[in-house]
């Protein structure tokens, strides 16, 4: 098994170094893999002068996953947006056909207190929120910023979906949810925007096909709100990219800190890359203060997902569990009377407990 390691910037490199190390010990124990490192993002373009390398590209379409660290950071934001590393992302997931973004946000008991919310508003919470990734106006033509006949300026985004871009995604969604409390909650804005009302009838017909499935919809307003109210409601989210985007990093904080969240990005084949829901924080980077849960998280996800080892996959889950239980921090997760720790040793605490 070939695995695409691309840290990216800011704190990529420090959470990528502990998956790697939880990597390594799977290898000593058996685990047949093989990794090999690329440039993305701000460090593709600093070494390359593009946030996606050809090389990366071709390293990524010959290995059966990809770990990603983060993109980013505001040295870059000036450069055109072609060159900027966000770019270099989306390009990535676009090129391999990476459609389907699952985002878990699941509470560990020991960090009920750690959540904003009250704990018996998020004690026991297991939300799998579906995202589609390669669609929607994160893509769609037209776009840009032109000069009307007036001289005033306009930008525009596009967003279009087709059919089959929301039947695919509704299958990954439901296929899911009949793996677990088979509800299905589709987020839309029908009310307001055709793309989502096709969004809504589609996601009617891939239903039909799952009558063990119990389908709702939500506009996207209310699911915000509902997210923060009373998020045990839900099961299986499944939505757009734009709203998957803002609705994961809200569902983030119900779980104590967004260095929780790891995520899977699938093709059609069950090849993905693996990241975390989190961005590359470059005020914190470089000082070994970042969470690598995350990150190592996404690590059992490429496990189950990618190489349909569910038993490694636990494993790392428990050893997250364990390190937590012993009471290990990072600064984002930290409250009083728990041993706060930097990067490096909380991924030393999950390998001994490997
Ligand atoms: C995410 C991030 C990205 C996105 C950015 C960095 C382009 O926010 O993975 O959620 O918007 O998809
Ligand atoms: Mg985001």
């Amino acid at each position: 098994m070939k695995i695409a390691v691309l840290p990216g910037d800011g704190i990529g490199t420090e959470i990528v170094a502990q998956a790697v190390k939880v990597l390594e010990v799977l290898r000593s124990d058996g685990l047949k893999i093989e990794m090999e490192y690329g440039n993305i993002g701000g460090a593709g373009y600093d070494a390359e002068g593009d946030p996606l390398p050809e090389s990366t590209l071709a390293l990524a379409q010959a290995s059966d996953a990809v770990l990603l660290g983060a993109v980013g950071g505001p040295q870059y934001d000036t450069l055109d947006r072609p060159l900027r590393p966000e770019r270099g992302l989306l390009r990535i997931r676009k090129g391999l056909n990476l459609f389907a973004n699952l985002r878990p946000a699941l509470l560990y008991p020991e960090l009920a207190s750690a959540s904003t919310l009250k704990p018996e508003v998020v004690s026991g919470l297991d939300i799998m929120i579906v995202r589609e990734l390669t669609g929607d106006i994160y893509f769609g033509q037209p776009r840009g910023i032109s000069t009307l006949a007036n001289g005033e300026r306009e930008g525009i985004n596009t967003m279009r979906y087709t059919e089959s871009e929301v039947r695919r995604i509704g299958r990954v969604a439901f296929d899911i949810a009949m793996k677990r409390n088979k509800k299905v909650c589709s987020v839309d804005k029908a009310n307001v925007l055709e793309t989502t009302e096709l969004w809504r009838q589609v996601m009617i017909e891939v239903a039909r096909d799952y009558p063990e499935v119990e389908l709702s919809h939500m506009y996207v307003d209310n699911a915000a709100m509902q997210l923060v109210r009373a998020p045990k409601q839900f099961d299986v989210v499944v939505t757009g990219n734009i709203f998957g985007d803002i609705l994961s990093d809200e569902a983030s904080m119900l779980t104590g800190s967004i260095g929780m969240l790891p995520s899977a990005s699938l093709d059609e084949n069950n090849k993905g890359m693996y990241e975390p829901s989190h961005g590359s924080a470059p005020d914190i980077a470089g000082r070994d203060l970042a969470n690598p849960l995350a990150t190592i998280l996404s690590v059992a996800m490429m496990l189950r997902y990618t190489f349909a080892d569910e038993a490694s996959a636990t494993r790392i889950e428990n050893a997250v569990k364990q390190a937590l239980v012993q009471g290990y921090r990072t600064g984002d997760i930290h409250t009083e009377g728990t041993n706060r720790v930097g990067c490096n040793a909380m991924g030393d605490a999950v390998v001994a407990a490997l």
